[in-house]
This record gives C-alpha cells, sequence and structure tokens, in this order.
C-alpha cells in the first residue's frame, strides 16, 4: 500500500516536471520568435532602406553640380508696379477664359465667390472680400491683379504657390469678363 503512494507521487512529480520543462520550451521559443521580429537590429532587416533614393517627406533632390536654372524666378514686386510694367501676354480667347473660370472656381470662389461678389463660404468665417465687380476694381490694371494672386493682399493670401503665371493670367481674363456681365 505504502509502496504503491509512493510509486504514485513519484510518478505524479516527474509529470508536473515535464509539464514545468514544457512550459519552459514554449517561452524560450516565444521570447526567439518575438525577439527576432522586433529586433531591427540585424545587418540584414534594413538592407532595403538604405539605398540613394528620396524618403518621403525629404528636401526635393539637390540639383547636379554646375546645372543652371533655365526659367529663373519671378521677383515680387510691388502690385502699384506691377500693374504699370507687366502686361497680359495670354489674349483673352473663349479657351482662356475657360480655363480661368475652371481655375477661379478652384482657387477664388471660396472666399470670393463663383460671381466674385464676395459670397464664398469660406468669406463667412474669414474675412468677407469686396464684390470684385465694383467699379474701382473694374480699373484695377491687369498687371495688378495678376500680382494680388501672385503675392496675396494685405489680408488675402498669396495664391502663387499653385498657380504657373500662364494659369494666373487666364483667372485674369475670366474675372474681367465676370466683371463685364
Ligand atoms: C482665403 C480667402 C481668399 C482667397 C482664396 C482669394 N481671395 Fe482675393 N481677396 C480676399 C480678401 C479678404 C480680399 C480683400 C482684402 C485684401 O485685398 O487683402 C481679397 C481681395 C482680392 C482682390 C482685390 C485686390 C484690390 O485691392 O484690388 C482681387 C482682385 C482678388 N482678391 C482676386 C482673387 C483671385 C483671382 C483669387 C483666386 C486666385 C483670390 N482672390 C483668392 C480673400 C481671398
Amino acid at each position: 500500500m505504502l509502496n504503491r503512494l509512493h510509486k504514485e507521487f513519484r510518478d505524479m512529480r516527474g509529470g508536473r516536471m515535464l509539464t514545468v520543462m514544457g512550459r519552459d520550451i514554449v517561452t524560450v521559443a516565444l521570447i526567439l520568435l518575438l525577439g527576432t521580429g522586433l529586433a531591427h537590429g540585424w545587418p540584414w532587416s534594413s538592407d532595403m532602406v538604405k539605398q540613394p533614393s528620396v524618403k518621403p517627406q525629404t528636401a526635393p533632390r539637390v540639383s547636379p553640380p554646375e546645372s543652371v536654372p533655365i526659367q529663373g524666378k519671378e521677383p515680387s514686386i510691388d502690385r502699384i508696379e506691377a500693374g504699370k510694367k507687366l502686361h497680359n501676354p495670354v489674349t483673352s480667347t473663349a479657351v482662356s477664359i475657360e480655363n480661368g473660370k475652371r481655375l477661379f472656381n478652384t482657387y477664388c470662389t471660396p472666399c470670393h465667390g463663383p460671381e466674385a461678389k464676395g459670397d464664398g463660404p469660406v468669406a463667412r468665417k474669414f474675412v468677407p472680400p469686396p464684390d470684385l465687380t465694383l467699379e474701382v476694381f473694374r480699373k484695377r490694371p491687369d498687371g495688378f491683379i495678376y500680382e494680388t494672386i501672385k503675392d496675396g493682399g494685405p489680408l488675402m493670401p498669396s495664391q502663387g504657390e499653385a498657380l504657373l503665371p500662364r494659369e494666373r493670367w487666364e483667372i485674369v481674363n475670366y474675372l474681367r469678363s465676370l466683371q463685364q456681365k
């Protein structure tokens, strides 16, 4: 009787020892698996990252040495001066007015409204712009309006970054057609 109990106890202990060993093996395997996944330190885990490409959100590619700009930069001039000096190189054709309309509706309508009356949806939350069809704005030279689009006004933010010079003149042409209505 005592012998049998003793033997059962030994079996139980043996069994428990086995489960303990089993658990240890699983833990070690988990550490190894997760550890390898999380470790970026392995020499091969960054192979594809180290390459001579432009990464997202980094400065644009530097021009090759000794390269020369072919278009130059548009200088910022005073709006009154621009009104005297700059002449609209884009003839006011149906096509240029149509392009100007598309651009005006994208960049100007939010504040100025579709008819340039100053009733765009942003105007209610920002400073309401004036009605651009009034005589005072009809008399502004094309160059003045061009420079206003490029550099902004005392309150109007500059729209220069988004638009090419040709596109700004097309907007001027469209605004003129709105003013003639
Ligand atoms: C964020 C709102 C906003 C946007 C976008 C905006 N404007 Fe204006 N604009 C104004 C406000 C406000 C004024 C009046 C105050 C000022 O001149 O800064 C104004 C004034 C003007 C004037 C009168 C300038 C003068 O004194 O004769 C012109 C012309 C004009 N905007 C054209 C445009 C055109 C064209 C676009 C699109 C390319 C545009 N604006 C986009 C807010 C805006």
